[in-house]
């Protein structure tokens, strides 16, 4: 029996436009727009010159072309996906429709991005609640041990487990598997940011079996800014919005009837919709971007990255830099921490030297590849790396 491997993903460096002289090892950070994608705006914006025609149902049909293309990239219906501006707001509906009890408590990551942090501290101090950090047990590498005390730390009194899929600073992976057992197992509620995540690492909604999964469009998705996007499990079917926006309420698509005002939202996660939810500049281009991101498959595109990182952790561990360990760290972001004595803004200072576009987050350097790098992206990191101890 023959096994269908995909083949491996070619450079996709002419689908960008990216300056030639620098190299940006910095997804984490901002995803650059390809070139359809930027092309999929200024129609957007050519449209609005002159709107005739604009027909009333132009305000649906592109917006549940998006919530198809995100459904079928996290294996999740079309109908529970909601189109929200940013993984704060998307954090805080989930938040909003998840209630904590007196002495319950929210278990995060320690050092989560604060999205996935401030909408919990809310909840928890409006109901007498606790947020509970799990820390990173001590430097990489660390990250079983930290996926183990996460999940020591879920427990009876656990309403909601809001989790990151990878750590945005360094990429220390998170078994969600094993954290959304824990959560069913003592009846809490799974929410996850895969801001840093998902278009890069395959995500399967049947698989992790998330209630609520937010992700950014602007990094790994490589959309648009103010674009992001949400799956809404069965907890939220009957929730409340942050907004009540007409265009959210049942029958909304028919113009004329908008003022028999109704209860009543529209099926599934479209309640969950931003106001504007129809914006006809930033939804064509997020649906071009899902389109490339579903061509090159986030399995294609994480092994990219991985092959383009392949050497450089071992060099760098090999010199005294604490990295996590393969098992327990994402492919497409590697943090490393300095060794002791090594000066940031220096380092810093060397990398804008050298063209090399890359975070400092905390104590570790942040390299986020993606699939317009290439292997000379990493030497000029590497040669930079090598004037440091
Ligand atoms: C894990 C994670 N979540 C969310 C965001 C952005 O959040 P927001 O859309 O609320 O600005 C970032 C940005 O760096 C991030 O790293």
């Amino acid at each position: 029996m023959s096994i269908a491997v995909a083949p491996t993903l070619a450079c996709q460096k002419s689908r960008f436009r990216l300056d030639e002289g620098a190299h940006f090892l910095n997804c984490a950070y901002l995803g650059p727009l390809p070139r359809s994608v930027a092309e999929a705006g200024m129609d957007g914006i050519r449209e609005k010159l002159s709107p005739t025609p604009f027909p009333s149902a132009a305000f649906f049909t592109d917006c549940d072309r998006a919530r198809e293309r995100f459904g079928r990239l996290v294996n999740a219906d079309a109908e529970r996906i909601a189109l929200i501006p940013s993984a704060s707001y998307g954090l805080a509906v989930a938040a909003r429709n998840l209630r904590l009890e007196r002495g319950q408590n929210v278990v995060i990551l320690g050092e989560q991005f604060p999205s996935n942090v401030y909408a919990w501290r809310r909840q928890a101090a409006a109901h007498g609640g606790d947020v509970r950090a799990v820390e990173r047990p001590g430097p990489p590498p660390s990250g079983e041990l930290w996926n183990e005390r996460l999940l020591e730390a879920i427990d009876a009194d656990t309403a909601v487990v809001a989790l990151p899929h990878c750590h945005w600073t360094d990429g220390t992976r998170i078994d969600l598997e094993a954290a959304g057992g824990r959560a069913r197992e003592v009846g809490a509620a799974l929410v996850i940011d895969a801001s840093q995540s998902i278009g890069a690492v395959p995500f399967d909604v049947e698989r992790i079996r998330p209630d609520a999964l937010i992700t950014v469009g602007y990094k790994w998705l490589l959309g648009p800014y103010a674009t992001a996007l949400g799956y809404f499990g069965p907890r939220f079917d009957d929730g409340v919005p942050l907004e009540e926006t007409w265009i959210s309420r049942r029958g909304s698509e028919d113009f004329q009837g908008l003022v028999d005002y109704t209860d009543q939202y529209r099926e599934g996660a479209a309640r969950y919709d931003v106001g504007q939810t129809s914006n006809f500049i930033l939804i064509p281009m997020l649906i071009e971007a899902l389109d490339l991101i579903l061509e090159w498959e986030p399995a294609r595109i994480l092994e990219y990255c991985r092959v383009l990182l392949e050497g450089l952790a071992e060099q760098l561990r090999g010199r005294g830099w604490a990295i996590e360990d393969e098992a327990w760290r994402a492919g497409h972001i590697l943090g490393v921490r300095l060794p002791e004595g090594c000066d940031l803004a220096e380092l810093e200072g060397r990398l804008a030297a050298a063209r090399v576009y890359a975070s400092l987050r905390g104590d570790a350097l942040r390299v986020s590849p993606n699939v317009y790098n290439e292997p000379r992206d990493i030497d000029a990191l590497r040669r930079v790396l090598a004037t440091f101890a």
